[in-house]
């Protein structure tokens, strides 16, 4: 059997996850799926929408229903989007191009990994030769802040150069968490690959993180070398003054967070505890959108990520006040089944379970989803 033809008897994501777990090695399996410490808020992120029960509404015509919306003003023909994740060609040799060509058939958002296994320019024109320009969606790139600011600076202006749309900067992350099954596996990247978009800029990628390692994982001792744990609101306001793309904050939990990144001109913040992966015990990231949602009061759009995994999971997201949430494994494991139609498959079937969840609700669009459909 071939790897796409075996897509259609897994018919929801836990099946693609346990697909992906017969299929992956253990140490990039391991890395995948992971979150820090005693992995409880990776837990929690997915045990959060089972706190919700819906209120469907009934007799409400809904033999016409569509899931399309906009992102930072932008067209998406749904309101899931692809969460940045690194390392992608662990999962499929043509990793983040194989995603990029899934998310634009599927006319969404790619958030494109800082830590890419392709130059971003390769992924956005794979994008664009599967159609991202008409059926809508688009490439952002996410962005560490390394202690390099020139490295900062000369990103931020091939992501605008290559035609990405957003700078999504994930602030969550002055050090990376612990992920104790990547120091029992003495975590690394396979030689066979790089951080594509660091070769030139830094003179560094895949080798810093091969090189020999006194955490145990090597991807930490390569966050440690480059990342900028002094990070403030200043550099992000810095980054605001030189982007020409909007700023998306990625890996904020808390309202005052959230108010000082709408007075710094952030468009778009994105209520995330990287899957779990940062702080273990930090609050799941859906139980802390509604006073995001509050704070930001409408001045910057507000998305989530952490522990999707149903339409229904989705549906909730957007009666809390999301304008779109994120997948971040899901994509992966989609990936590492069928490259390509993987994510496809990811996506359809998210799609066709939002549609399901829309129908039953008695939403016939986004803009009827709202929070009477919730309750505790
Ligand atoms: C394997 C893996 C790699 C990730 N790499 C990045 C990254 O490079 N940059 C980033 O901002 N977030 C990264 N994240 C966090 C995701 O963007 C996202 O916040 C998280 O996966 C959402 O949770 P979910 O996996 O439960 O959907 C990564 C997550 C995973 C699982």
């Amino acid at each position: 059997m071939t790897d796409a033809a075996d897509l259609p008897a897994l018919i929801n994501l836990d099946d693609l996850a346990r697909e992906a777990a017969r299929r992956l090695p253990t140490p990039a399996l391991d890395y995948y799926r992971s979150g820090a410490r005693d992995e409880s808020t990776l837990q929690d992120n997915r045990a959060a929408f089972g706190r919700w029960r819906l209120r469907p509404r009934v007799l409400v015509d809904v033999s016409q229903r569509d899931p399309a919306t906009t992102v930072l003003g932008q067209p998406v023909r749904l309101p899931l989007l692809v969460a940045p994740t690194a390392f992608q060609s662990m999962a499929w040799p043509q990793g983040e191009l194989a995603t990029a060509r899934a998310c634009a058939r599927a006319g969404t958002v790619m958030t494109l990994s800082t830590l890419s296994t392709w130059p971003m320019e390769a992924v956005v024109e794979a994008w664009r030769g599967a159609g991202g320009p008409e059926n809508g969606g688009a490439i952002w790139f996410q962005l560490y802040v390394y202690k390099d600011r020139d490295l900062c600076r000369a990103l931020v202006e091939r992501a605008h150069a290559a035609g990405c749309r957003a700078l999504v900067v994930t602030v969550d992350a002055p050090i990376l968490g612990t992920r104790e099954r990547d120091v029992r596996n003495r975590f690394r990247l396979p030689d066979s690959l790089n951080i594509a978009d660091l070769l030139d800029a830094a003179g560094m990628a895949g080798e810093a993180v091969r090189r020999g390692s006194p955490t145990g994982s090597q991807l930490a001792d390569f966050v440690y070398q480059v990342l900028d744990p002094a990070l403030t609101w200043a550099d992000i306001a810095w980054l605001r003054s030189i982007s020409p793309l909007p700023i998306v904050l990625k890996g904020v939990l808390r309202a005052d967070d959230a108010r000082r990144a709408v007075d710094v001109g952030c468009a778009g913040i994105l209520v995330s505890n990287h899957g779990g992966r940062q702080l273990d015990g930090a609050i799941a990231a859906l139980d802390a959108l509604p006073e995001v949602v509050a704070a930001v009061d409408g001045q910057a759009e507000v998305y989530m990520d952490g522990g999707l995994r149903r339409g229904t999971d989705l549906l909730k997201a957007l009666a809390l006040g999301a304008q779109a949430a994120f997948i971040g494994r899901p994509m992966v494991w989609g990936l590492s089944v069928a490259g390509e139609a993987g994510v496809t498959h990811v996506l359809g079937l998210l799609r066709a379970e939002l549609d399901e969840a829309m129908a039953l609700c008695g939403c016939p669009t986004v803009a009827d989803i709202g929070p009477d459909l919730l309750c505790r």
